[in-house]
C-alpha cells in the first residue's frame, strides 16, 4: 500500500489513538491535530517510526485557530487525506441542555470539519491517493433520546458528507462516512454506560472503528459504512420506515429517560 500522509484530528482520544496506530502500523504518515500538547508528543512517541509524524496543537471549536493549522499543515510536507474524527457528545433531556453546550457540539461535530474540508481540499486534490473520512455516527442516521443536540450534529455531518461526495463526484477523492455504533472510550459517561448496559446495547472496542477506518483507505471511491449488528439494519429501517422504528424505540423510553434524568 502506498505510504499517505494523514490528518488526523482527536487523536489523543479513544477512538483517535486506535486510528493514530492503525495508521502507523500501516506504514503512513501522520500530522497528529489535538489540544494538548503533552499529550500529542506521547502520542507520538509511542507510534512506530515516531520521526516520520507531527503533531499540531488546535482547538477546533475556534474558526481562526482552524485557519491556523490549514495554514501550518500548507506550510508541511503534502497531505493526502484528512481524517474528521475529533468530537464531543452530551446525554440528557434536551429541554435542561446548555445552549452554549448546544453550540459548542454543532461547532465540533459539524462545522470544524466542514471548515477543515474547506481549508484543506486544495491540498488535498494535489494527491493521486485522497481521501477524506468523516467519522459520524449511527446516532446520525437515527434520531435517539437524550441525544438530541448529538444527533443533530452528525446528522449534519451525514447530510454535509453525502453532499460533498455528490458536488465532487468527477473529483480524484474518495469521501467516506464511517459511523459507528457505542465504543468504549471516555466520551461516554458512567450514565450513557448504565444505560447501554440496561438495553443491551453492545459497544465496539475503537480498534475496531480503527480497522473499519484503515479498510476505507485501500478502497478508491466513496464509501458510507455503519458498524456493528442489528445497528446497521435499524439505519436502514429508519430511513424506510420511521414509524417501526419509532415503536421500536418508544419501548426502550422509560429506561432512557430513567438515565438521561438522572443528572
Ligand atoms: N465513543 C462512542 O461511543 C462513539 C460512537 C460513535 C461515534 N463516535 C465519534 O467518534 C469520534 C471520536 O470519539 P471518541 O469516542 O474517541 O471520544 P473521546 O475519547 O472523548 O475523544 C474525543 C476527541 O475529540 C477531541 N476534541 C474535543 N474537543 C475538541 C476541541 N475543542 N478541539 C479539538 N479537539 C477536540 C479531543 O481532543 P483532546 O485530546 O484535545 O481532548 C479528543 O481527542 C467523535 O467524532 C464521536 O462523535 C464515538
Amino acid at each position: 500500500m502506498t505510504t499517505l500522509t494523514i490528518v488526523l484530528t482527536g487523536a489523543c482520544g479513544g477512538i483517535g489513538r486506535a486510528l493514530a496506530v492503525a495508521f502507523a502500523n500501516a506504514g503512513h504518515n501522520l500530522v497528529l491535530v489535538g489540544r494538548s500538547p503533552d499529550a500529542l508528543a506521547a502520542l507520538r512517541e509511542g507510534l512506530v517510526r515516531p520521526r516520520s509524524h507531527r503533531y499540531l496543537v488546535a482547538d477546533l471549536s475556534s474558526a481562526a485557530a482552524i485557519t491556523e493549522l490549514c495554514t501550518d499543515i500548507a506550510d508541511g510536507p503534502p497531505i493526502d487525506v484528512l481524517v474528521n474524527n475529533a468530537g464531543v457528545s452530551s446525554f440528557g433531556l434536551f429541554v435542561e441542555t446548555d445552549d452554549a453546550l448546544v453550540e459548542h457540539m454543532l461547532q465540533l461535530n459539524v462545522l470544524a470539519p466542514m471548515r477543515l474540508c474547506k481549508g484543506l481540499m486544495p491540498l488535498l486534490l494535489k494527491s493521486q491517493n485522497a481521501a477524506l473520512i468523516n467519522i459520524g455516527s449511527g446516532f446520525g442516521s437515527i434520531g435517539y433520546a437524550g441525544f438530541t443536540a448529538y444527533c443533530a450534529s452528525k446528522f449534519g455531518l451525514r447530510g454535509f458528507t453525502e453532499a460533498l461526495q455528490r458536488e465532487l463526484a468527477n473529483e480524484k477523492i474518495a469521501i467516506h462516512y464511517l459511523a459507528p455504533r457505542a465504543v468504549n472510550t471516555a466520551m461516554n459517561s458512567d450514565k450513557v454506560v448504565a444505560m447501554n448496559a440496561e438495553l443491551g446495547n453492545t459497544a465496539d472496542e475503537p480498534e475496531v472503528v480503527a480497522a473499519a477506518a484503515l479498510a476505507m483507505l485501500r478502497l478508491n471511491k466513496s464509501s458510507n459504512r455503519y458498524l456493528g449488528w442489528p445497528e446497521r439494519f435499524f439505519v436502514r429501517l429508519n430511513a424506510l420506515f420511521p414509524t417501526v422504528v419509532s415503536g421500536a424505540l418508544k419501548k426502550q423510553l422509560g429506561a432512557i429517560l430513567r438515565h438521561a434524568k438522572s443528572v
